[in-house]
């Protein structure tokens, strides 16, 4: 590359993007805690994966999120190739799958679809404590139905991987976004309330009055807040059928057990929404406490391209869960877990005995591990204690020459003698 200076020459350290991070060690472990926690969850549920391509044509989303919004007119990460600027990186999950639908008509041979997915998203949002520009999110979407049980299977669905990692003190949000017909009768009460206050709004508000009246409800700036305080709310503006369609939702999440909150200011940010809205936050978090959001998106099958179909479904937003989890976690918060054994060598000619009997344990699906650094066996008993391994087995030429060990669990310093076969059935019983 001509023109760009080259790095490597001067071993400067390149640096991860702002916004973005690494995942390894203790981070990781909870990451994948609350993925296998999902998983279990959507099996459960009967959910099945579905996974698209990281970048999808721009269109995409223009017409699915809506150009009006802030993640299409400000968040978004286009990619350029040659002249042509046609692509971008996913800025959320629901367009693509809903563009898979359509375009393996899944609609005509099995209308009814219940998905999930795990994976990487992007904003260019401004960094801050749960926000990054690349994220993961893990997400629902049902497809080929208007049943408002499917609405109120979505919530429970979430509520119980929350309950699964043993986060507690998420609260739901629950709100009707009506249809496009009550929508509108809204929208006029709404800019018209707001006109008596515009001039003291922020300049962002201000300008949301025209372009979506509806995200002024969403401002975080506190004076906006007060002088939007006695807007109208959308729920009385709702027609018949959307007005069931919200009780129907409220008495099965009330049927089941699940608490809610009504809150007349939840919009969220992507314009296909249409009737059930929710999200579910965490005081941990401060003003941005969402650690999922959905609803339901009756006419966004259409919108890219397919007949009119219902559908509903959520996000979890990974990032703001973990940090949900570290500060208002009632669990342990997913500890990087350790080998079941570490096999440890008194000196450089006890390792291949060592190593083979690792071997061995491994053959058997029990997780072991050995030293490869060399270190003092002293050094290696600590870091396999560090490291959170179960057990460990001390090799010399003792052990090698009488085939004899003594496994020493570490929570309880408790040893046990065995020989080979011994060792193993002894940790084949702990780990079963
Ligand atoms: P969303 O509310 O934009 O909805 O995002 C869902 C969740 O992703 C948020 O509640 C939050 O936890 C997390 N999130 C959003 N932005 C960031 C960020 N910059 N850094 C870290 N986490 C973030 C959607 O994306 C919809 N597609 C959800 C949906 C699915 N609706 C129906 N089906």
């Amino acid at each position: 590359m001509s023109g760009s200076p080259d790095k490597s020459q001067t071993n400067q350290v390149v640096r991860a993007p702002r916004g973005t991070e690494d995942l390894f060690g203790e981070k990781m472990a909870r990451q994948q805690m609350i993925e296998n926690a999902a998983r279990e969850v959507f099996d459960v549920f009967g959910y099945k994966e579905i996974r698209t391509p990281v970048f999808e044509d721009i269109a995409l989303f223009v017409r699915g999120i809506g150009a009006t919004t802030d993640i299409v007119e400000k968040e978004m990460y286009t990619l350029a190739q040659g002249d042509e600027t046609t692509f971008a990186l996913r800025p959320e999950g629901t367009a693509s799958v809903m563009r898979a639908y359509v375009e393996h008509n899944l609609f005509k041979s099995k209308k009814f679809q219940k998905f999930y997915y795990l994976g990487p998203i992007f904003r260019h949002e401004r960094p801050q404590a749960g926000r990054m520009r690349q994220f993961d999110q893990i997400g629902v979407e049902v497809i080929g139905t208007y049943d408002p049980l499917a609405d109120v299977e979505t919530i429970l669905l979430a509520a119980e991987i929350f309950r699964k990692i043993e986060l507690g003190g998420f609260t739901i949000k629950l709100n009707s976004f009506g249809c496009p017909t009550c929508r509108a009768a809204y929208r006029t009460a709404l800019r018209e309330a707001l006109r008596g206050v515009e001039a003291k709004l922020c300049a962002n508000c201000k300008s949301r009055i025209d372009r979506n009246v509806f995200r002024v409800l969403d401002c975080k700036e506190a004076h906006c807040k007060e002088l939007t305080a006695d807007a109208p709310c959308i729920r009385d503006h709702l027609d018949d059928e959307c007005r069931e369609h919200f009780e129907k939702v409220k008495d099965g999440l009330e049927a089941n057990g699940l608490a809610y909150t009504l809150d007349n200011r939840l919009v969220r940010g992507l314009d296909y929404y249409t009737k059930t809205i929710y999200e579910i936050a965490h005081p941990a978090l401060g003003a941005r406490d969402a650690i999922c959001g959905g609803g339901r998106y009756d006419g966004l099958v259409e919108e890219v391209g397919g007949p009119p179909t219902g559908g509903v479904g959520f996000a979890i937003g990974v990032v703001p869960t973990m940090l949900a989890l570290e500060k208002g976690g009632e669990g342990d918060g997913g500890k990087a877990a350790g080998p079941t054994l570490f096999v440890i060598a008194i000196g450089g000619e006890d390792r291949p005995f060592a190593f083979s009997l690792m071997t061995k344990v491994r053959r058997e699906g029990i997780s072991a591990d050995t030293d490869f650094e060399g270190k003092n066996w002293k050094k290696v008993m600590r870091a396999a204690n560090r490291d959170n391994a179960k057990y460990i087995v001390v090799i010399g030429p003792d052990e090698r020459e009488t085939g004899r060990f003594k496994l020493k669990e570490m929570s309880t310093g408790m040893e046990t003698e065995a020989d080979e076969a011994g060792l193993i059935q002894h940790l084949k019983n702990i780990t079963q």
